[in-house]
């Protein structure tokens, strides 16, 4: 299984495990993520929900060759499920950040509660760098975070930035040793077995309230010009480059 999901002491963990992949992240897995936070959210047991990778690897984002072979065709493609079940999410998500996050793996932690990162965390936004825009949101988060200078360094440049970087701006509540990350996640997700379940809902819907609109519609406008992008020559030339192992050539582009 490349997601293991499990309850245990009112926490539900997501756990992102194809290491061989570098946790590269597939319809069926985006599928599996959809219906497990779902069901976190209608779970009396559930009190939290927890997401984490490997110690070596958070995710490395979409499966390049899902992007090529089966692209989302509509806004049932599992990545749009997803995406919907971890804003919808009125429970708790705190996210634990090993290695490196990458592409939806540093976009989704904006939709997060808590984030911990380690020391040697690497996180980066490089949809431009694979002929793509940006998704999930990060194109009204991310400048709004930063501000727009900041946003353009990690959106249109797609830089890797530190974990210390991610807390420093707000993307991360705190940065730890690696070793520690996972452990001090699960101790956050955990604390809400000790309050008041409908009073943290609650108040979770009155923080996110002011953007929960805006955020839909953004998702849904990058979509469509991601959706279109992913049939782009300037993406198939991205992505060929990847799995030839070499830069990718846009000098032919206009
Ligand atoms: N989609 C599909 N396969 C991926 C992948 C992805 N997003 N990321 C890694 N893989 C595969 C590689 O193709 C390789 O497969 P192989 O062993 O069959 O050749 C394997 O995972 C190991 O990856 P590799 O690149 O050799 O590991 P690395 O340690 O040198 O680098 C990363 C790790 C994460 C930095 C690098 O794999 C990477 O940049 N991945 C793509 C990130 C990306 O652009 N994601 C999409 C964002 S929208």
């Amino acid at each position: 299984m490349s997601i293991k999901t499990a309850i245990h002491n009112g926490v539900a963990t997501i756990e992102i495990a194809r290491p061989e992949k570098k946790n590269a992240l597939t319809r069926e897995m985006y599928q599996t993520m959809a219906d497990a936070l779902v069901a976190a959210n209608s779970a009396k047991s559930v009190r939290a929900v927890l997401i984490q990778g490997q110690p070596e690897i958070f995710t490395s984002g979409n499966d390049i060759e899902d992007f090529m072979s089966s692209p989302p065709r509509d806004e049932d493609a599992p990545v749009f499920q997803f995406m919907r079940a971890l804003v919808g999410c009125e429970k708790p998500v705190v996210a634990a950040v090993t290695g490196a996050a990458i592409g939806i793996g540093t976009t989704l932690l904006f939709h997060c509660d808590f984030v911990f990162v380690s020391d040697e965390s690497r996180l980066a936004m490089p949809f431009v760098g694979l002929g793509l825009v940006p998704e999930f949101a990060s194109s009204l988060v991310v400048p709004r975070l930063m501000g727009h200078v900041k946003a353009a360094e990690k959106l249109l440049l797609g830089d890797p930035f530190t974990g210390a970087e991610a807390a420093e701006c707000g993307i991360a509540n705190r940065v730890l040793p690696a070793a520690e990350v996972q452990a001090h996640a699960r101790r956050v997700a955990e604390r809400f077995n000790a309050l008041a379940p409908s009073a943290v809902r609650e108040s979770k819907r009155l923080m996110r309230r002011h953007s929960a609109e805006e955020v839909m519609e953004t998702i849904k406008v990058e979509a469509e010009i991601f959706g279109a992008r992913l049939r782009s020559p300037e993406a198939m030339e991205a992505f060929q480059a990847f799995f030839q192992k070499r830069q990718p050539d846009f000098s032919q582009f206009e």
